[in-house]
């Protein structure tokens, strides 16, 4: 039997029953007062759902305002989806699918093209036009600057950061890099107060802050912590590292694989193209222990997410997107001369020579997965193949797309 939910903005009274919802239902204990001070920062009071049940909060989603880099340097405003859950005793009834409804509705109404997420299970999302759209790969690198390559880049300073300075510092060099590449992120106070601040003031872990100084200035920072202690190594986990580019990368692994003491430093989600292997003397030094989807997109208002991106060279390619969740951007669209429109409906005189559902159109959006890998494996069919290296053309982009930030 299908029953309707009704899905409330909560008020703020509710707010922190809603977080121990969260926590809850993803294994981990309640927050404790400090701890809420900080995490309640992270999304807006005005973006937390929930759905009742006898009285009691049963299900909540919370989104918060960011931006999403699209290829071509554009910024798009995007909703950043988290703190998802359905209390134990009241899933498989349809209160995420209620939940998402009215979020999805909540996002187009703000006006944010695009909405992201990092999914706890990979089936869960894409019921809802949630794609793949970035991956990264773990990493676990043995610990050994004198690894790296003789030719290998050597440029800038490394100092490393005291408590006080990490925050404002890491914020001011993330916001000026973060958005140079495809799937970039931006990063609100409140993210900041809700992760980086929470471990270094709240929680107080032993971490580890360093940034990279070039030849114009600060232009990457690492964050690490001590790995498991109970493991055979003494390790180091890197919890952010971002870096303009390979020179700062470089440096940045190197003063983390020269940590006195440290035997071995591991990273999950890394960038599938950071070249690692390619400054390491010894390739081998680097294992690929992983290799997991980072973010989940769902284009929200399609039109203008598919104006919004540059094209690559190509002859016109049309291709017909289904959206299951939001009808109005079902139709056929024409990606030509570097631009993309809406032409026709579905099922109209406009016959596509490509067909997506709005999920997999997300995996090719930003970059990550080419049209013909899409055709190949299924994702998208091909009534027109001599269509698909058109728009192998079209979406090319120069890099692999990367998020780096975890919500
Ligand atoms: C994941 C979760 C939010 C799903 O909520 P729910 O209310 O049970 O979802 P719904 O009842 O709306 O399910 C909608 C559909 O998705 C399917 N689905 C839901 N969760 C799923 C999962 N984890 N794996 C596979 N399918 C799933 C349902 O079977 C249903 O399919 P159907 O339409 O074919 O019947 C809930 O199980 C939960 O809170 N889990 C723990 C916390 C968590 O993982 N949160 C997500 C953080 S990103």
């Amino acid at each position: 039997m299908t029953v309707a939910h009704a899905v409330e903005q909560l008020e703020v009274g509710e707010l922190r029953a809603a977080h121990t919802l969260f926590a809850t239902a993803i294994g981990r204990p309640p927050a404790d007062d400090a701890a809420w001070a900080a995490s309640s920062r992270l999304g807006s009071p005005d973006r937390v759902l929930g759905v009742h049940a006898g009285g009691a909060l049963v299900a909540t989603a919370t989104s918060f305002a960011s931006e999403l880099a699209v290829p071509g340097g554009s910024v798009l405003p995007m909703a950043a989806v988290t703190r998802v859950a359905v209390r134990a005793d009241h899933t498989r009834r349809g209160l995420l699918t209620a939940l998402m409804r009215a979020q999805l509705d909540d996002v187009a109404a703000r006006g944010e093209a695009v909405a992201s997420l990092r999914a706890s299970e990979a089936r869960i999302y894409g019921r809802f036009g949630y794609g793949v759209a970035t991956r990264g790969r773990s990493v676990r690198v043995r610990a050994d600057p004198t690894l790296f390559r003789p030719g290998a880049p050597l440029v800038g300073t490394v100092r490393l950061l005291q408590r006080d300075e990490i925050v404002p510092v890491l914020r001011d060099v993330h916001a000026g890099i973060a958005l140079r590449r495809p799937g970039g992120i931006s990063r609100t106070d409140g993210w900041w107060a809700a992760t980086t601040t929470r471990r270094v003031e709240v929680d107080r872990e032993y971490v580890l802050a360093a940034v990279h100084t070039g030849p114009d200035g600060d232009d990457g920072f690492a964050v690490a912590r001590p790995g498991d202690a109970s493991g055979p190594e003494h390790s180091l986990d890197v919890t952010d590292l971002h870096a303009a580019d390979v020179g700062a990368t470089a440096a940045l692994w190197r003063f983390l694989l020269g940590v006195d003491l440290v035997e071995s430093v591991q990273a999950r989600l890394r960038p599938l193209d950071e070249p690692l292997e390619l400054l390491l003397a010894d390739p081998r030094a680097c294992a690929v222990t992983g290799n997991e989807d980072e973010t989940w997109l769902r284009l929200v208002d399609v039109p203008e997410a598919l104006a919004a991106r540059d094209y690559g060279a190509a002859d016109p390619v049309l291709i017909a997107v289904h959206d299951g969740f939001l009808e109005e951007n079902s139709g056929v669209y024409r990606i030509a001369g570097g631009a993309a429109e809406r032409v026709g409906p579905l099922g109209g005189p406009v016959r596509p020579e490509l067909e997506c559902t709005v999920d997999a159109l997300a995996m090719a959006y930003l970059g990550d997965r080419r049209p013909s890998e899409l055709v190949a494996s299924g994702w998208w069919t091909a009534p027109e193949p001599a269509a698909v290296p058109r728009a192998d053309a079209a979406f090319a982009t120069a890099g692999t797309p990367w998020c780096g930030t975890y919500f």
